[in-house]
């Protein structure tokens, strides 16, 4: 969609848009549009309410259609409202088979929010707002994106155009995350994410690319990786993209879960749980996504992307419930859970970033638990640390970008419940009836394989894939990581 700005409406677009706040002047409207608003909210048609929509009556106007958009009151109104609403209005605008439409709603918003956020949140609706996932409909099946928006804003402000030339990149690489979680387990597989990382190296000098191939693997001892993806045909890998965007400057590393299916393993997963574990490697796309943004920003930071990726099968060769493995740092673990798999490559993959890179920070994205799912549903991720000054950037960098966090505890209390009883640890808790408290105890289990970074795991199973969509979401994947890392990194 292309996205351009101009003094005034544009005259030539399908569709004009307005936004109007309750109690607010629209006297600069034009008055054929004015007086029928005018008309509306006496007769409380439309009362301007957030959420309200209003095709209005205006026929002295060169539009096929004048959509009305309620934004409720002034004081109330945020830049994650603003995306909501255009997120709703391309929906709208769509199912009218409308393509292009001009808008006042960066002009109403100028006095309320700085321009580069402005422009940033503008360009990020728009363009995840009108994601939709189509390799595999028919011509008629499909629906055409949307051709053009001009931005009605009077204000001459670089700041607004730098805020939209990052939202386009941050959300192009949202969408790219998106159709890479979308695509089926079949196309999906560890091969597949290797080389979009090798794709995402190849296009910029900044980045560097070395992958782990199984062989490598045993000889390293990654034992715990190793035995997720013994039941499959396909080859595990671990994946390392190193963006150089600033010498000598500590590196942040960001691990992501790439389990391209999830059975469950031996402790098969039932109907209803199976279906949608395509998107185990949620947290891996969003690592490729985030590296993906941060590099063609140029931002200047060290980041590295760590993805260990590879299949949770079920097999003759499979891993058993009870099987112990050993883990490259060493800990030997008693395999108590063959679903609870993604702890069991995260562990590797950190220690083994630790002792190689040495990250001054660590991140992991993962689909960890349900669990976390029955804590917060699908409105945000959990974020467990100790760390809480990495915490608290983290939350921010996620109530400023849409992928919003939200803290769960890592009292000292929990730290024991993975503690294994012939080994060093177990993959589930010993303690109560092994459930309580899931989304920390998966917490707890990765924490035993970090060793000197400052260390961060946000659990994204809610908000990562979803059944259906709303505001700028749609059914599936959300490319949820995306905006929270490029946001984060973005800070400096
Ligand atoms: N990939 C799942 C978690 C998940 C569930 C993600 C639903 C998205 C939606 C993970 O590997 C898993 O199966 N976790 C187990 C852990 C348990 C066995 C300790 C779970 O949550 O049940
Ligand atoms: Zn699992
Ligand atoms: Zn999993």
């Amino acid at each position: 969609m292309k996205i351009s700005t101009a003094k005034e409406f544009d005259t030539k677009s399908d569709a004009l848009v307005v936004g109007i706040f309750e109690k607010d002047n629209y006297r600069t409207l034009p008055l054929d549009l004015a007086s029928n608003i005018t008309l509306a909210l006496k007769r409380e048609f439309f009362q301007a309410k957030y959420g309200e929509i209003y095709f209005a009556r205006a026929v002295s106007l060169p539009y096929q259609k004048v959509v009305v958009l309620g934004l409720g009151r002034r004081d109330e109104f945020t830049l994650e409202k603003l995306r909501k609403t255009i997120g709703k209005t391309i929906k709208t605008l769509k199912s009218h088979k409308l393509e292009t439409y001009t808008t006042n709603l960066a002009e109403i918003c100028a006095t309320m929010f700085d321009s580069t956020q402005l422009g940033r949140a503008l360009a990020e609706a728009h363009l995840l707002g009108d994601y939709s996932f189509q390799n595999y409909l028919n011509k008629e099946k499909q629906t055409k994106p949307l051709v053009s928006v001009s931005l009605q804003f009077t204000k001459e402000d670089k700041p607004f155009q730098e805020g939209l030339r990052v939202g386009i990149i941050i959300a192009e690489s949202a969408n790219y995350v998106k159709d890479m979680v979308n695509e089926p387990a079949s196309v999906a597989t560890p091969v597949y994410i290797e080389k979009a990382a090798r794709a995402l190296a190849a296009g910029n000098t900044k980045i560097k690319i070395r992958v782990l191939e199984r062989e490598e693997m045993k000889k390293e001892g990654l034992g715990s990786l190793l035995g997720v993806s013994q039941g499959s045909t396909q080859p595990p890998k671990l994946i390392f993209l190193e963006y150089q965007g600033c010498k000598g400057q500590p590196t942040t590393a960001l691990v992501g879960k790439g389990i391209t299916f999830d059975s469950g393993g031996y402790n098969l997963k039932p109907t209803g749980y199976l279906e949608d574990m395509k998107s185990d490697m949620a947290g891996a796309a969003a690592v490729l996504g985030a590296i993906r943004a941060i590099s063609r920003l140029g931002l200047p930071r060290n980041v590295l992307g760590v993805i260990p990726t590879c299949e949770n099968m079920v097999s003759g060769g499979a891993q058993r419930p009870g099987d112990i493995v050993r883990a490259y740092n060493g800990k030997t673990i008693e395999i108590t859970n063959t679903d609870a798999e993604g702890r069991l490559i995260l562990a590797d993959a950190i220690s083994y970033t630790e002792a190689k890179y040495k990250p001054a920070v660590i991140i992991d994205l993962a689909t960890l638990t349900g669990a976390c799912i029955i804590a917060l549903g699908y409105h945000a991720a959990a974020i467990i640390t100790k760390d809480q000054a990495l915490s608290q950037d983290l939350i921010q960098a996620g109530e400023e970008s849409g992928d919003r966090l939200w803290p769960l505890p890592f009292f000292d209390e929990y730290q024991d419940c993975m503690d294994g009883t012939i080994s060093d640890l177990r993959n589930t808790s010993g303690k109560g009836r092994g459930s309580e408290a899931g989304a920390i105890t998966g917490a707890v289990f990765i924490s035993k394989f970090v060793d000197k970074a400052r260390w961060a795991h946000i659990d994204i199973a809610g908000p990562a894939f979803l059944a259906d969509g709303n505001g700028y979401t749609q059914k599936g994947a959300t490319g949820f990581g995306v905006r929270l890392l490029t946001y984060y990194c973005m800070k400096g």
